[in-house]
């Protein structure tokens, strides 16, 4: 049986798909206990927590080309539920800075990940990351440093810029919202 209660997962290394899946769950607080957002590491959830949930949110942090392998571990166990609930879906990367890459078909990210475990979202929007190149590690910054150079972005290794729109995280939570009210 669904408790009806909106579960909130995220994956990160950086922080930054953590702090928006807590902007998506203070969103949510319309009085009732709001959902607390919870890692994917260092435990998965179990299959029956997620088979509980009235509608599962997973925001997810991408690296090199990819979501985070804790994603990919999460969606191959969501999709192997006998009737999984509706599940949205928020990519975090730096490709979704550009026009045209925040949807799920402009964006390679989410694109690729719906159609290999052939979701169905009821909602997916891709936010743009952080850059903090402070942060990385001598080879990670030289490597995105060289992406930004192809791609137009900053390369000065002092660069600390935060490209999230929060507004759209607000419109990606108020869908959820109503989503649970069509429940
Ligand atoms: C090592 C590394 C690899 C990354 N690879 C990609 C990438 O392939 N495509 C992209 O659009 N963004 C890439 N990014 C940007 C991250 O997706 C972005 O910084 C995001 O905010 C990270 O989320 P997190 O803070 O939750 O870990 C990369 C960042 C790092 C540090």
């Amino acid at each position: 049986m669904r408790d009806n209660a909106i579960a909130v997962y995220y994956a990160t290394r950086d922080g930054q798909a953590r702090r928006i899946a807590e902007h998506i769950c203070r969103r949510l607080n319309d009085g009732r206990k709001p959902p607390t957002p919870r890692n994917l590491l260092p435990t998965p959830p179990p299959p029956a927590e997620l088979a509980q949930a009235s509608l599962i949110v997973l925001v997810a942090a991408v690296r090199y080309g990819k979501h985070l392998p804790e994603v990919e571990r999460f969606l191959n166990a969501y999709s192997a539920l006998p009737s999984p609930p509706p599940i949205a879906l928020a990519s975090v990367n730096l490709s979704a800075r550009k026009p045209g890459k925040t949807t799920s078909s402009g964006n390679p990210y989410l694109r690729k990940t719906i159609a290999r475990h052939r979701l169905a979202p009821a909602a997916a929007i891709a936010f743009a990351g952080r850059l903090d190149y402070r942060r990385y590690s001598w080879r990670d910054r030289q490597i995105i440093r060289f992406i930004m150079l192809l791609t137009g972005g900053p390369t000065d290794p002092d660069t600390c810029i935060e490209y999230t729109s929060w507004s759209a995280v607000d419109e990606f939570a108020d869908q959820i919202a109503a989503l649970r009210r069509r429940d």
